[in-house]
């Protein structure tokens, strides 16, 4: 499963790309208004650090609008992947910027139906979000598994982007699913880098080492 970061901020993408376990970065109005200043200078440098499909999301609501903004965003960089929203107009706009050979992230998925109609239109990603149905009490892995069996179904070959995670267990479980990505907040990766018996155990392995006053 691939690991993308869910972030616009450069110090964090910059310390985790390095470890070698990132694939791609998403980003959203939310997070890139967080960082404030160019947000196509922005992304143009994280595409640089990541060198791999990094999300920019429209903000027109009509499906002409998405599809100018969606082709002015490709040309900041070839890893741009263009998010719209699953709506009417976001469905039709998938349409024609995947008819042209842009890729398209079908976003604020909350349903299996708006995830099966995402991929009739060609997009290359769906992104259910798993954290905010969670918040209302409805079971977003759930969903991520229902998307999964209809995908291979049907041979989609549209890829399900796991969002909204809010823990290491929504990777986990992204993972015995066999979703095909999971989009995490850095501070969500940084949680599953923990383990109090690795600590333990390096700490007893290090004070065995100098007990024994080997020569280095
Ligand atoms: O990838 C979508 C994500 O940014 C939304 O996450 O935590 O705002 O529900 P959240």
């Amino acid at each position: 499963m691939k690991i993308f970061i869910d972030s616009g901020n450069l110090k964090e993408i910059e310390s985790l790309v390095p470890l070698g376990i990132i694939d791609g970065i998403t980003t959203n109005p939310t997070l890139l208004a967080k960082e404030g200043g160019d947000y196509r200078a922005l992304l143009k440098q994280i595409c640089g650090i990541v060198k791999g499909p990094t999300s920019a999301e429209v903000v027109a609501t009509d499906a002409d609008g998405m599809i100018r903004q969606g082709r002015e965003l490709a040309k900041i960089d070839e890893h741009i992947v263009v998010k719209v929203p699953f709506t009417r107009e976001g469905v039709r706009a998938c349409r024609t910027l995947a008819s042209e050979g842009l890729r398209v992230n079908v976003t604020l998925i909350f349903s299996p139906t708006q995830a099966l109609f995402a991929a009739k239109v060609g997009a290359a990603y769906v992104s259910p979000f798993v954290g905010r149905l969670d918040d209302i009490a409805t079971s977003g892995m759930g969903l991520v598994q229902e998307i999964v069996d209809i995908f291979e179904n049907y041979q989609f070959s549209t890829e399900i982007l796991v969002a909204s995670v809010r823990h290491p267990m929504h990777i986990v479980e992204a993972a015995r699913m066999g979703a095909d990505i999971c989009t995490c907040p850095a501070a969500v990766i940084e949680q599953a880098f923990k383990h109090p018996l690795t600590d333990i155990g390096l700490e007893r392995f290090l004070k065995d080492w100098d007990k024994a006053g080997f020569k280095q």
